[in-house]
């Protein structure tokens, strides 16, 4: 694993493999290296060290998955496992399964089948790419069966276990509603917007982030907004410097449990995070998603999820009718219940080469 979202996935394994005193090693590639993106994160979880740190950091997407794949592969060499598991849809996820497909190491992947049928997200790459060498997938939602039954992936390596980041989620939403930190920002409870951008196509250009703004400036007699800013977007605002709305705070990234507390504590969340669009669904607070499609259709057919890009129009009518009370609420998601990681440890513990 190595960013930010990796973590709050794996964690609930591992923390079963360390109950059962099962044998595993843990590689970090560091892709994520910010206290607040990665040991904050560690803690929050409860997860051991790393084994392996590869401190790879940030670069090209070449150049950062080229560096994962050369020190990835050393430690293979050197631990011969019996399988691999991977996380999600980033860098590290592709980079880590082309090691083991080259090496005949098996590859589970946690997380499988998800499509937005986007190739212009690095992730959806990453995403197919994984999946087509993965000999284990473990499947979130239904979506993702059709998706790789239409891909001719065998059924045999297909799992549908549920959603081990909403394993996560149950595990700590009890000291996340306790530790209220929306009272940290001198917000009130169900009284403010949680927003999060962090997708390339939407803040590299400083214009989407300002289209964002205006709608925040247009609902300032309405109601307040706090933004844990990721470094990317934090990145375009220090040097492009975009006109700030009054009703918005701007806050460095959070560790997991204080942005859980914030979620939960939120009236609507504005995001273009994938895991945030399943976190808001789960909790069933609206959430307006920043973009034009999702690899999470449960999130729209069962969930709190509207699409709605960057168009402002859309936006800010979808923001009024929330306000008004005029809002979609979640139905219960199949394996979304807390005990996704326990099956996925079974079938690893039983899986045969
Ligand atoms: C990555 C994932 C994305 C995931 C996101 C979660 C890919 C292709 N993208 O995007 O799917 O939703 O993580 O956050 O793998 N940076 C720091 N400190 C850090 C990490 C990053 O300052 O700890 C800055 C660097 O300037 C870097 C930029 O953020 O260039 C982007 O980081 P990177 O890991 O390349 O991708 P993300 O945008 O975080």
């Amino acid at each position: 694993m190595g960013a930010r979202p990796n973590f709050v996935k794996i964690a609930p394994i591992l923390n079963i493999y360390k109950k059962n005193n099962s044998d595993y090693v843990l590689v970090h590639t560091g892709q994520h290296y910010d206290k607040n993106m990665s040991d904050d994160f560690f803690a929050d979880l409860s997860m051991p060290k790393p084994d392996y740190f590869l401190g790879v950091g940030s670069g090209t997407h070449a150049s950062q998955t080229a560096k994962i794949m050369i020190k990835f592969e050393e430690i293979c060499l050197k631990t011969r496992p019996k399988l691999v598991v991977v996380p999600g849809d980033v860098n590290s996820t592709l980079a880590c399964a082309l090691v083991c497909s080259k090496l005949h190491i098996p590859i589970a992947h946690v997380e499988a089948g998800l499509r937005s049928f986007d190739k212009k997200m690095p992730e959806e790459i990453n995403r197919v790419l994984t999946d087509r060498i993965s000999d284990i997938l473990f499947v979130t939602e239904k979506s993702g069966l059709v998706n790789l039954d239409k891909e001719g992936i065998s059924s045999d390596k297909i799992h549908f276990v549920g959603n081990t980041m909403i394993d996560s989620l149950v595990k700590y939403l009890d000291r996340a509603t306790s530790l209220k930190e929306w009272e940290n920002s001198s917000l009130t409870k169900n009284n403010y917007c949680l927003l999060t951008m962090h997708r390339p196509s939407n803040v590299d250009d400083v214009k989407n982030i300002e289209k964002v703004f205006d709608v925040i400036k247009f609902f300032s007699d309405e109601i307040n907004f706090i933004l844990p800013a990721h470094p990317r977007l934090k990145k375009t605002i220090t040097s492009l410097d975009p006109s700030r709305p009054e009703n918005l705070l701007i806050i460095n990234p959070l560790p997991y449990i204080k942005f859980l507390s914030l979620l939960y504590g939120a009236r609507i969340v504005v995001t273009d995070s994938g895991g945030v669009q399943e976190e808001s669904t789960f909790l069933k607070i609206p959430c307006i998603t920043l973009r034009e499609n999702t690899e999470r259709p449960v999130t729209i057919d069962h969930g709190t999820n509207h699409l709605t890009g960057l168009n402002i129009k859309l936006i800010t009518k979808t923001f009024d009718n929330i306000l008004k009370g005029n809002f979609k609420t979640s139905r219960k998601i199949k394996f979304w219940d807390g005990n996704s990681s326990q099956k996925i440890y079974e079938i690893l513990e039983g899986y045969q080469a």
